[in-house]
């Protein structure tokens, strides 16, 4: 008979749950630095840093510092890192051209990191939004985001990360095409092992808020990406978007925003059993520090239990604005 529909006292289900040794031995998920992929914001200047107002305990750094943090995080064990840079609006063209410059801030932070700490790896973003005068993913023509000529600087975008020394290539831009037409170009130019994490499932969510003020594009954004990001009320979408971008030539998978999509992240890993990813986006973040600040909430123990729900939906991993603090509170 099975042991779970024993009746009672045969199956006293609280049993396994009586030590903190028997709770160990029957755990089924548990949250490791090896699962942590920290993100960073990284502003023009020296030896600085400024807060970001909707984000209490994160700030942009300039690339020295982001190298100095990423040194931190190899220490700490964290295996990524991943770069977001800011640009104010003067620094935003209709052309985008900053976005391939092989010398804009993202391509300086690649080979700072890579530099100060040659084992973690470098993950990038692809998207045109923070060169963007309008704030949006792609070019604008005529009130529409175009999706062909963005794809088009979106490949020389990811070829100047890749030349920098990006591992982990992140088109965060939702085009259709993309990812192919990325992948190609990497052959082509020889970075056959240059990865691609496809933010292939993202929703068109008001959770990301805080991270438009973090990298200056709130401000900036006309209108909303509600004509290429996915609306949430959509869940086959998701396993169809997955199944191109891997198709196409993605090695991993993320689902955007994390803990409200949890469902998704479920139903991606069941569905291809490939690596998955969870971002625990800037509203996400938000959220939390808000509570634990006000001792709504005992931050350090949700953090832990938020992330851990990510495992328990089938995630390899996370994206966190928390990681370097989780990594600390692992090890103790
Ligand atoms: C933009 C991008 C966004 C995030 C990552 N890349 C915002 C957006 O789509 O507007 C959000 C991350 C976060 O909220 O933490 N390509």
């Amino acid at each position: 008979m099975d042991p779970i529909i024993a009746p009672f006292p045969a199956a006293r289900l609280r049993r396994m749950r009586n030590s903190p040794a028997l709770r160990a031995l029957s755990r089924q998920n548990t949250l490791t630095v090896d699962d942590l992929i920290w993100p960073v914001f990284v502003m023009d200047g020296k030896d600085d840093e400024t807060p970001v107002a909707s984000m209490p305990g994160v700030s942009r750094k300039t690339v020295d510092r982001i190298a100095k943090a990423a040194v931190e995080a190899q220490s700490l064990g964290i295996p990524a890192i991943c770069i977001f840079p800011y640009t104010g609006m003067d620094a935003r063209t209709e052309d985008c051209a900053m976005a391939w410059d092989p010398d804009n801030l993202t391509n300086q932070a690649i080979r700072a990191i890579k530099d100060a700490a040659p084992d973690i790896a470098v993950m990038t973003d692809i998207a045109l939004d923070p060169y963007n005068t309008n704030g949006h993913d792609g070019f604008v023509e005529n009130d529409e985001i175009v999706n062909d000529r963005t794809v088009a600087a979106l490949v020389k975008m990811a070829l100047a990360q890749a030349d920098a020394g990006a591992d982990i290539l992140g088109p965060s831009d939702m085009m259709d095409g993309r990812i192919g037409a990325i992948r190609t170009a990497l052959e082509a130019e020889g970075h056959h092992n240059v990865t691609i994490l496809s933010y292939a499932a993202k929703y068109a969510s008001s959770f990301y808020g805080p991270f438009r003020d973090a990298v200056g594009a709130s401000a900036a954004l006309s209108g909303d990406k509600n004509t290429y990001q996915m609306d949430p009320g959509n869940s086959d979408e998701a396993l169809r978007l997955v199944a191109r971008d891997l198709a196409e030539g993605a090695d991993m998978v993320m689902v955007k925003p994390g803990m409200p999509y949890l469902d998704i992240c479920r139903r991606v890993k069941d569905s291809f059993g490939v690596p998955t990813y969870a971002y625990q986006v800037s509203g996400e973040y938000a959220m939390l520090q808000a509570a634990a600040q006000n001792g709504w909430l005992d931050g350090e123990k949700v953090i832990l239990e938020s992330l851990l729900s990510f495992k328990r939906a089938g995630c390899d991993g996370v994206l966190t604005y928390f990681a370097p603090a989780v990594a600390e509170a692992l090890r103790r």
